[in-house]
């Protein structure tokens, strides 16, 4: 038995795994959810919402997507996190090579199934984002979509530092999230999960603030602009390293 079991009295959950268990437990989650993943942002079946919600929410997906068409990312593209290619496909017409990482092959097939004939010249690594190290000074672009809100927070340092490395010269980043709905910072903390199926995952999940992200950024001497879109359902941040703005 893994030492990150579950506890609890009935309608409390406790989680008290170690990080690894948390990262582990993410992993066999979307593992799980790959079939299933893409009817939440589709906003179908369980995840459908009312009218005027599901309006909005459009609005937002929309206004995240140009987000990414202005930035433009152009050259050679690193996305962790890739998941079954929901924005990797958005990288047609801007990247000449992409390097699509995510540690579950389930959803790692669907993206391939979904990029397959597009103009894209992508590989696909199966890998898990904290041990896997890319050639240093290799990217143009690094982007990650609903993924840094599941960083543990103990992890933030050694992900940033990864994702700095693996920048070259004027490199930069572009990051979508979820929202956060409350102004004040949470922290990272367990979320429970349930799949159609009934069976049950505790994720971690920080909603980061705008103020809460820039601040963060800045401190790892970073560069960023954050802000949420019209309906405050999505956030979209970039970001470039200090010291390693382009020398030309
Ligand atoms: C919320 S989904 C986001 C997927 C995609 N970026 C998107 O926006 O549609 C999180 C993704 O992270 C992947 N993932 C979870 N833990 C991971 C890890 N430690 N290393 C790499 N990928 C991981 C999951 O398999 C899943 O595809």
């Amino acid at each position: 038995m893994r030492s990150g079991c579950r506890i609890g009295r009935p309608g409390v959950r406790l989680y008290r795994g170690t990080m690894d268990d948390t990262v582990a437990e993410q992993i066999e989650y979307y593992r799980a959810r790959a079939g299933e993943y893409d009817d939440w942002w589709v906003r179908r079946g369980p995840y459908a919402l009312p009218p005027e919600l599901e309006r909005q929410w459009f609005h937002d997906v929309a206004q995240a997507e140009a987000a990414l068409q202005d930035f433009a990312p152009t050259g050679r593209v690193l996305e962790l996190a890739c998941g079954t290619g929901l924005w990797t496909r958005h990288l047609v017409g801007h990247a000449e090579h992409v390097t699509a990482v995510d540690a579950s092959p389930e959803v790692i097939e669907r993206n391939r199934e979904r990029l397959a004939g597009a103009p894209l010249n992508i590989e696909y690594v199966v890998a898990d984002v904290f041990g896997w190290r890319p050639d240093p000074a290799s990217y143009d672009v690094v982007m990650f979509t609903y993924w840094l809100s599941h960083v543990p927070d103990g992890r933030l340092a050694g992900f940033w530092a990864g994702v700095r490395s693996a920048l070259k010269a004027g490199g930069r980043v572009f990051i979508v999230d979820s929202a956060s709905l409350s102004p004040q910072p949470s922290g990272g903390r367990p979320e429970q999960r349930q799949l159609a199926d009934g069976r049950q995952f505790t994720v971690m999940k920080r909603y980061w603030t705008v103020d809460e992200l820039e601040a963060d950024l800045r401190s790892r001497s970073w560069t960023p602009t954050a802000y949420m879109t019209d309906n405050h359902m999505i956030l979209v941040a970039t970001a470039t390293a200090t010291g390693l703005e382009r020398g030309d």
